[in-house]
């Protein structure tokens, strides 16, 4: 049986793995195979990236560039722009984008790339998975008969199956082995085959039914953080217009013990995850005639976030007889979450573009983020870059406004209260020591 084939190559550290798309996913990934003694091939359309690989240099943030580097003078690791190596490889793992079209509609445009790179060399012998998050179906309905145009069956010549990625980026506890992993064939003999090979490199494999359950179940994760964070962000706005303090209701409310867990507001979403995903599974309730009214009402929510931190903004410069128009705002983060540099869906590119739309003169400081460009964002705003300005003790005095949109731990927060005159804390960043020892007005969220 082909299974038990495949189960051999991977007991045996013989199988040969290869993953396609080499991102904040699929490069930890393929690190921990070669880490784990298997020899691991990445797939990069960009020629830059695979050769950075070659080198032993990282381009993310949570993979050293000496883990690459021992794993490249191993011969564990190597990065190529040549699809024909995919026919080397006895397990395959796709780990391409998936965004969404301008319409908010899946785009699997990427996953098609890849499937049918892999579909010109499908052999027999070839575990394939899925890992891009995707809508239930997408491993049956489109991956599958693809693979099997070119006459080859599967359970008898191939393997298929989805497994969902959970990496977090520039969390420090949850890492590619200690994050569990849910499997789901599109046969029991590709759930098998695939929940092993993932047993070598993660402590706990959790089987599932099928691809569909598997796809499903990643939506689910995220369309929850979706809604609840929707929830937070209402109940920040509903506290904003009650004169009441949201975090202290939040930390008040999270002290008990069962039957709540905290989620808190922001200045809006962002990442490649929840902003998107629950999309994926939207278009899929509508094409079966349901309509997912949470997940439209989460978006709702969520997305005037942006919008609420400019009336915040607006409101406090008004309180000091200022307008937003010709004020100097400092844009403290500009990452979609603290202590990583991914720009992408960031809501401080919908904040600054709001402010700049309003007359503001707006700068940004972000550790992580030597530039900002506009026209990767999807916003409307202006093509010209921005660069990151030093936060100096001159450029803290000589603002209007600092709002701080990401709250990385490198900033130093108590020079930013002794220096200011007026700070928006969109993240509950100061704490209440700060607050009190603070000379500059602050305005929380
Ligand atoms: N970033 C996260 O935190 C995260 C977490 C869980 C799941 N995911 C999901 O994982 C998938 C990948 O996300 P990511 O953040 O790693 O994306 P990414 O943009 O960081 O990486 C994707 C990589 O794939 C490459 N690529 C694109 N098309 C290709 C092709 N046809 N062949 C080979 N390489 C190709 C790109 O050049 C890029 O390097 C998405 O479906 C995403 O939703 C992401």
């Amino acid at each position: 049986m082909i299974k038990d084939e495949i189960k051999r190559l991977i007991e045996g550290r013989q199988a040969r793995v290869g993953v396609i798309g080499l991102g904040y996913v699929g490069l930890p990934l393929a690190v921990e195979f070669a880490r784990k003694g298997f020899r691991s091939v990445g797939f990069e359309v960009d020629a830059r990236k695979a050769e950075a690989i070659n080198r032993g240099e990282s381009y993310i943030g949570d993979v050293a560039a000496e883990v690459i580097a021992e794993a490249v003078a191993a011969e564990r690791l190597h990065a190529t722009t040549d699809f024909d190596l995919l026919g080397t490889c006895d397990a395959i793992i796709i780990c391409v984008p998936t965004p969404l079209r301008k319409t908010k509609e899946p785009d699997i445009s990427y996953i098609l790339a890849a499937s049918a790179e892999i579909q010109k060399r499908l052999r027999r012998g070839q575990l394939v998975v899925l890992e891009s998050t995707t809508y239930p179906g997408t491993t049956d309905e489109v991956l599958l008969p693809l693979f099997e145009e070119q006459g080859l069956k599967l359970d008898e010549d191939f393997l298929l199956a989805f497994s969902p990625e959970r990496v977090d980026p520039g969390n420090p506890q949850f890492k590619t082995d200690n994050i569990p992993k849910v499997v789901g064939g599109c046969t029991d003999d590709s759930t098998e085959a695939a929940a092993l090979l993932y047993g070598q490199i993660v402590r706990e494999v959790h089987a599932v039914s099928s691809a569909r359950v598997a796809e499903a179940a990643k939506l689910l994760e995220n369309t929850f953080r979706a809604v609840n964070i929707g929830m937070a962000n209402e109940m920040a706005r509903l506290c904003y217009h009650l004169g009441i303090d949201t975090w202290e209701v939040i930390r008040a409310a999270a002290t008990k013990p069962f039957g709540f867990m905290p989620f808190y507001p922001g200045p809006g979403i962002g990442g490649h995850c929840i902003p998107l995903d629950p999309h994926y599974l939207s278009w899929k309730a509508r094409q079966h005639g349901f309509d997912s009214r949470f997940i439209g009402l989460a978006e709702e929510v969520n997305s005037r976030m942006p919008e609420h931190v400019v009336t915040l903004v607006t409101d406090a410069l008004n309180d000091d007889r200022k307008s937003l128009k010709g004020s100097r705002v400092v844009v403290l983060g500009v990452a979609y979450k603290k202590d990583i540099d991914d720009v992408r869906e960031s809501p401080a590119l919908s904040i600054i573009d709001r402010l700049r739309a309003k007359g503001a003169e707006v700068r940004y400081h972000d550790p992580f983020v030597a530039e900002l460009r506009f026209d990767d964002a999807h916003t409307e705003g202006p093509g010209e870059p921005l660069q990151s300005t030093a936060l100096t003790d001159d450029e803290l005095r000589a603002s209007d406004v600092v709002i701080i949109v990401t709250d990385h731990s490198g900033v130093d927060y108590r020079r930013v209260c002794e220096l200011s005159k007026l700070i928006v804390d969109t993240r509950n960043a100061l704490s209440r020591d700060l607050r009190r020892g603070s000379t500059a007005r602050i305005v929380r969220l």
